[in-house]
């Protein structure tokens, strides 16, 4: 780590310049507080970037495999989403009314996911907040249910971990307004028995779920488990929120296209505008109903739900432009087999080595965890994890111009990424278990 570290700062003289100026400036350094949270002792400098590929300001290139934790999955600045960027933001960026684009998108979103009813909102953070509002004010049930080792965005009832089966609140969870146990009850993953004894008391608004788990390490759900969360929550009247921000990676309707899921709301951020913030959430023909009875007309600004900047004309031409031409079938039927080349190098250096380790895939986005083998739940991914482990491995692979995503051993496959780049990371991988193990 002495070592990848010294190189680090040997080789980045002008990030760690301009790290020095931002401190003086920016809370940290940066911009955003988890800018601090990779590997090296400062974070890179961008200078621009394309595609799968970025340059920092000291003239390195890196192949990108974290796409911005998803938000750049489409590649950076995918073509069609700059031109229609470039052409909106000419012709009026934000009004606080619709332009034609919301419909295309309001229409494509449908034909996707499945669910009539569309709503826009800045980020996926927001979405969820905003799906969680409309499930407590529809249901009159104040509690929502959320998986042990879940991140959607800085929503509060999420912030939670599993304490000999309490709810408790998450130790990182900075100010938190209550106790999580008054707004929250958690469960694990892939625990049909523990799903049932949570929802029968009938006092749950919501379950907010990622169809399999990305957060935490990946966790595909069991067979049938999909089935029974359905079977569940429709027995005790508690409505299914399914969070599509990462799962997007698994086809154009994300999970639930692809596994036949029927969710009351659906939720969607991160790379649905190509890069541009915006989000969106869905939902049912009933829910808007039921929606549309609780809030009047004259409060809807006031109702908790929504934002001046949401539906803005430069975010939804944005959106327009990467569901009509860069999120197409087309792109999955290009990065997917990438992604299948990266689990199959990655295989191999944990078969030939024998480290107990594995590697599992969900469409574009593949994950490496030091476990033998995949986890069924968050206490059991947590376990698995090893954050100096983490943090050599990102550094190695960084300082060999390769960028991983932080907090965990992500990679996502971009349509403009090669199999000359799957193979470098193959190598680096190889090269960094060998001196590893010695
Ligand atoms: C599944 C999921 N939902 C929602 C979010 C929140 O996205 P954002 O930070 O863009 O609001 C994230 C962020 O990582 C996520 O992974």
């Amino acid at each position: 780590m002495e070592r990848e570290t010294r190189r680090f700062v040997e080789e980045h003289p002008r990030s760690s310049l301009l790290f020095d100026r931002a401190r003086a400036s920016l809370l940290g350094g940066v911009p955003m507080n988890w800018m601090v949270r990779w590997s090296g002792p400062f974070p890179l400098f961008v200078r621009e970037a394309r595609g799968a590929h970025f340059t920092d300001v000291d003239g390195h290139r890196y192949l990108d495999l974290c796409l911005g934790d998803t938000g750049a999955m489409t590649g950076h600045s995918p073509e069609p989403v700059a031109e229609a960027v470039a052409a909106q933001v000419r012709r009026g960026i934000t009004f606080m009314l619709p332009t034609e684009d919301a419909i295309v998108v309001g229409e494509e979103l449908k034909r996707r996911f499945g669910l009539p009813f569309w709503q826009i909102a800045m980020t996926a953070t927001d979405a969820n907040r905003f799906a969680i509002r409309l499930a407590r004010g529809i249901t009159g049930r104040r509690l929502v249910l959320v998986f042990n080792g879940c991140y959607h965005g800085t929503v509060d009832e999420t912030f939670i971990s599993l304490s000999n089966g309490a709810t408790v609140r998450k130790k990182s969870s900075f100010g938190p307004p209550v106790d999580p146990a008054l707004t929250t009850r958690a469960i694990e993953f892939n625990d049909v028995p523990a799903l049932e004894k949570a929802l029968l008391p009938r006092d749950v608004a919501c379950v907010l779920a990622e169809p399999a788990m990305t957060n935490v390490g990946m966790i595909l759900p069991d067979p049938g488990y999909h089935d029974a969360l359905r079977e569940i929550t429709r027995r005790t009247g508690t409505l299914l929120v399914i969070d599509e921000t990462h799962t997007i990676c698994a086809g154009p309707g994300g999970y639930t296209a692809a596994h036949g899921l029927l969710p009351d709301m659906l939720t969607i951020g991160k790379p649905i505008a190509g890069g541009v913030p915006a989000a969106a959430y869905g939902v049912s023909g009933d829910l808007a109903e039921r929606a549309a009875a609780g809030i009047r007309v004259e409060d809807s600004d006031v109702s908790g739900i929504g934002g001046t900047l949401s539906g803005n004309a430069l975010a939804l031409a944005a959106m327009r432009a990467a569901l009509e031409r860069v999120l197409t079938p087309e792109f999955y039927h290009r990065t997917i087999p990438l992604a299948e080349r990266f689990v199959a190098g990655v295989e191999e250096t944990i078969r030939s080595s024998g480290l107990p380790w594995h590697v599992v895939r969900l469409g574009n986005r593949a994950e490496y965890q030091f476990r033998p083998t995949p986890p069924r739940n968050g206490s059991e991914a947590e376990a698995a994890m090893d954050l100096d482990l983490d943090r050599l491995l990102h550094l190695y692979c960084l300082n060999r111009g390769i960028l991983m995503t932080p907090f965990h051993n992500m990679a996502l496959i971009a349509p403009d990424t090669t199999p000359e780049d799957i193979d470098s990371h193959t190598r680096t991988f190889a090269e960094a278990v060998r001196e590893l193990c010695g």
